[in-house]
């Protein structure tokens, strides 16, 4: 990434991906990096204690929550909550097209229902400061034109909301897997483009396939952003706003292993902290060892056993 740039890229939220301990990770790679985090249910904000995994951060500056949900009271309360614990940006999730969400007719649904999102954005606005922004799709199914993507900028625009992600591939409801809906159908950044310059005013951010921060000069000019998902979590140096050599990798590693240890001191391990290290070194000698000793970490809830496994210069030893 190139410096000072870190505001035009940012990371996807991911389930299961873009929790607390990633977003720990991404901070000691880069602390200004712009992270969205996982979907979170407004119910599941307001009734559990699932904020405190954040407080393994020092603090949430750039890390904004996406809440799930379509019930402008119950998303009010959950963005109010998340606003006292920090987050940066509150975002409303109207994309996701997996059959869990699209019964309870939020995420993806909420593109055909603009009044009920910029009724949400409403009352979110009454509850905080905190800026509030919608990640959609450019459309449902397979149709192919931009009426109802405009329409619904149109009418969410009417709350106040400037800012918009927009994964570049239509959702399908109900009839493709979660899964292959992140490859099928094919990504149309043109319409995305397109749209920033229908609503120029607004700040639109584009989304979908996109492999590494280096496309600045490419995009400045046609679009405010861009969001990058499974790659950041695969590779998340592109994240770095400096050269990394394999020494630097090894010493965040390190900080973001013993963080972990302090973290946990008084609670329960929560073995996907590790996975997110999982794959780090790939691309490096010694990956698949370390990936071996990720696994043998998590089986026996021992953050030691890697301090030691890179102390004892096993990943280096292999490098040089
Ligand atoms: C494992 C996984 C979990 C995801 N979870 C969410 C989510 O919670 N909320 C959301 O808006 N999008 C979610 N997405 C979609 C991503 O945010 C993003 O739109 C998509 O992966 C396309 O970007 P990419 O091609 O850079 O990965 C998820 C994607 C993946 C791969």
């Amino acid at each position: 990434m190139i410096k000072n740039l870190n505001n035009f890229y940012s990371i996807a939220p991911m389930m299961g991906k873009t929790d607390s301990y990633f977003c720990f990770l991404m901070k000691i790679i880069n602390e200004k990096t712009y992270i969205y985090s996982e979907m979170m249910h407004s119910e599941t904000i307001i009734r559990t204690n699932i904020l405190d995994k954040y407080k393994i951060l020092k603090n949430l500056s750039n890390i904004a929550i996406q809440i799930a949900g379509n019930c402008p009271k119950s998303m009010a309360i959950a963005a109010k909550k998340a606003s006292g614990f920090g987050f940066s940006e509150i975002n409303i999730n109207c994309g996701c097209p997996s059959k869990n969400v699209l019964a309870g007719e939020f995420g993806l649904s909420l593109l055909n229902n603009p009044s009920l999102v910029r009724k949400c954005a409403t009352a979110i606005k009454n509850e905080t400061n905190t800026n509030i922004s919608v990640k959609t799709r450019i459309g449902i199914d397979y149709i192919e034109n931009d009426k109802l993507l405009d329409s619904f900028l149109y009418e969410v625009n009417l709350s106040g909301i400037k800012k918009y992600i927009i994964h570049a591939r239509n959702g399908i409801l109900g009839k493709l897997s979660t899964k292959k809906n992140l490859t099928i159908p094919p990504l149309k950044y043109e319409r995305v483009f397109n749209l920033k310059n229908k609503f120029h005013s607004n700040d639109i951010i584009i989304n979908g396939g996109f492999l590494n921060t280096l496309s600045y000069e490419k995009y400045k000019n046609k679009i405010d952003g861009i969001m990058i998902g499974r790659e950041a979590y695969k590779n998340p140096w592109i994240f770095s706003n400096k050269e990394i050599l394999f020494k630097d990798k090894i010493k965040i590693v390190i900080k973001y292993i013993e963080g972990l240890k302090k973290y946990f001191v008084d609670k329960r391990f929560n073995n996907q902290a590790l996975h997110h290290i999982q794959n780090i070194f790939n691309n490096n000698y010694g990956a698949k060892d370390w990936r071996i000793a990720v696994n043998k970490s998590i089986n026996n809830n021992d953050l030691q056993y890697l301090l030691n496994y890179i102390k004892c210069n096993k990943l280096g030893d292999k490098l040089e």
